[in-house]
């Protein structure tokens, strides 16, 4: 995780010294009536700067849903979640965006790529989006995809929907996009 600058969105709160993400009470609810789901039922934690963190847990019981609440992509029914020093319900959808886009990265399980642009272009998306122009996030891409060992995959004008599949058939812990 990087850091934003604290006046560049609203919702700023009061550091925590040491502490990433800091969630309280998080409950989450789907659907209604006879199909209501409890996803998360007063959910607390605590992530330190530098923490490597695994969430393990049967399947359906809650995982994804405290993971995209903390990522700003879900809003909790109730209760409070601060990242990097934000309260991420006083923030409106722009500024959530602002705070995922500069400060959060993902390796998405099912690898959530554009077909259409290649390995390069891909990786460049998110630097681009945050103003860096698009020959310095090209360059960056480049360098990136080089430190996982895809820098012939990427410098080629292949698509990156076949260098997604045929790495994942081999190993797909390789494919992954980096923020600097
Ligand atoms: N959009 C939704 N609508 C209705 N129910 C949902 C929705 N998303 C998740 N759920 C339900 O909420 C519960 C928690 O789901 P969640 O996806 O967070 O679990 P998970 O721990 O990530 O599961 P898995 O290990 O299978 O990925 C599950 O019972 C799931 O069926
Ligand atoms: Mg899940």
């Amino acid at each position: 995780m990087g850091t934003i600058a604290a006046n560049d969105v609203s919702g700023t709160v009061e550091p925590r010294p040491g502490i990433a993400v800091h969630c309280r009470e998080l409950t989450k609810t789907y659907g209604a009536g006879a199909a209501k789901v409890a996803a998360l039922r007063g959910t607390d934690l605590d992530v330190r700067l530098g923490e490597l963190l695994m969430v393990a847990g049967p399947s359906g019981c809650g995982k994804t849903t405290l993971i995209s609440i903390i990522a700003a992509i879900l809003e909790p029914d109730s209760g409070v979640c601060e990242v990097l020093g934000h309260d991420l319900r006083h923030l409106n959808p722009s500024e959530r965006a602002h705070v995922r886009g500069v400060t959060l990265g993902f390796v998405f399980q099912l690898f959530n790529l554009l077909p259409a642009l290649t390995a390069i272009e891909n990786v460049a998306v998110p630097l681009q989006i945050n103003g860096v122009s698009r020959k310095h996030a090209e360059a960056r891409a480049r360098d990136v995809l080089e430190a996982v060992g895809l820098s012939s995959a990427g410098v080629r004008s292949r698509r990156s929907s076949a260098v997604a599949s045929s790495n994942a058939l081999r190993s797909p812990e390789r494919w992954c996009t980096t923020r600097s």
